[in-house]
């Protein structure tokens, strides 16, 4: 066998020309693997730039269909929607009511782009008065009485049309209860992507930001997963799995691609991956500064997330990266 180090083998002889780098290019990215987040706040005429995710926005129905349209010309086919409400409640009843944001934004942007597939958050935790991603009982997020709220949640959006519904809120037995809730409900076409191993991140930073959605006490690691699992994080898999999940995730992406990688040899389910907030947020904040190349910073990112064994990757690059690739393809 020759082996490295041998005077026949030179690697460099396959990086020589861009030529031949791309034949034998391991990793493809396409913008058809994007998923582009979108957070849908109440009012009209509204389009507000989030501060700390410097290009984000958050869009009122009635705007969205301009930035759909450019994610839609630049290649992307799928969205992720986050409903922002006006007022919040102890019990997070805007999650799950049939006119709430997260339905009329699914509704507008299939009737304007019917192949957009469109997958919505299922989480209490945006219209919650106290953040917690769950009903509260004695100080505690309370597992059981919140599952029928993210059930109910789940089936508005997909009478709504979405596509996918994507639980977060790491309630035990979650999938479960929104599948057989999908079924009862005869929504048996809709696809449920489990947020499967959602780790209690500081890289949600950013999102609180814009979601308004930081807990008002305490923090969500009651819930969330100890970022040193992995073995856990193929419990929680292997949990979704069982129950029903179509789609598994792994949240977020960067630090914990050797758990992608882990997902990856063990299931053969599609998997997802989430490029959160904070992982945009930091390649955006040095590129501002001039410390790091945005483009290619970002683009090896998602080439590392892909590399990993991802199949879908959620990102808030979605639009630039699919830009991106039309312009080296
Ligand atoms: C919960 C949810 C969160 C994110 C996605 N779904 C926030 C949280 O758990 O605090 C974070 C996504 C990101 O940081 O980009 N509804």
């Amino acid at each position: 066998m020759i082996e490295k180090g041998n005077p026949d083998v030179r690697l460099r002889r396959l990086r020589r020309s861009e030529t031949i780098r791309r034949l034998v290019n391991e990793t493809d990215l396409q913008a058809s693997r994007l998923v582009a987040p979108i957070f849908v706040r109440f009012g009209t005429n509204v389009v507000e730039p989030i501060e700390a995710m410097p290009g984000v926005h958050r869009y009122s129905v009635d705007q969205l269909g301009g930035y759909v349209n450019r994610l839609w010309e630049a290649g992307v086919r799928a969205v992720l929607l986050f409903g922002i409400p006006e007022s919040k409640d102890e019990l997070g009843t805007q999650a799950y009511s049939s006119d709430g944001l997260v339905p009329r934004a699914t509704a507008e942007i299939k009737s304007r782009f019917p192949s957009m597939a469109v997958a919505a958050d299922v989480c209490l935790c945006e219209y919650t008065s106290h953040g917690h991603c769950g009903v509260l009982k004695g100080g505690e997020v309370d597992n059981d009485k919140t599952l029928p709220l993210l059930a109910k949640a789940a089936v508005e959006y997909a009478r709504a049309g979405a596509d996918i519904v994507a639980p977060s809120a790491m309630m035990d037995r979650q999938v479960a209860a929104i599948r057989t809730a999908l079924d009862d409900s005869g929504l048996p076409e809709t696809i449920v992507m489990g947020y499967s191993a959602k780790f209690a991140s500081s890289f949600y930073g950013p999102f609180r930001e814009a979601a308004g959605s930081t807990p008002s006490f305490g923090d969500r690691r009651a819930y969330q997963m100890n970022g040193a699992n992995s073995r856990e994080a193929m419990r929680e898999i292997e949990g979704d799995v069982g129950e029903g999940a179509d789609v598994i995730m792994v949240k977020p992406a960067l630090p914990y691609l050797d758990v992608i990688a882990e997902a990856r040899s063990r299931f053969d389910l599609p998997i997802a991956a989430y490029n959160v907030s904070g992982e945009y947020s930091m390649i955006k904040a040095a590129s501002l500064n001039g410390w790091l190349d945005e483009r290619r910073a970002a683009m090896e990112v998602l080439t590392s997330i892909r590399r990993a064994g991802a199949d879908i990757i959620i990102t808030y690059f979605a639009e630039q990266a699919a830009n991106w690739l039309k312009e080296t393809s």
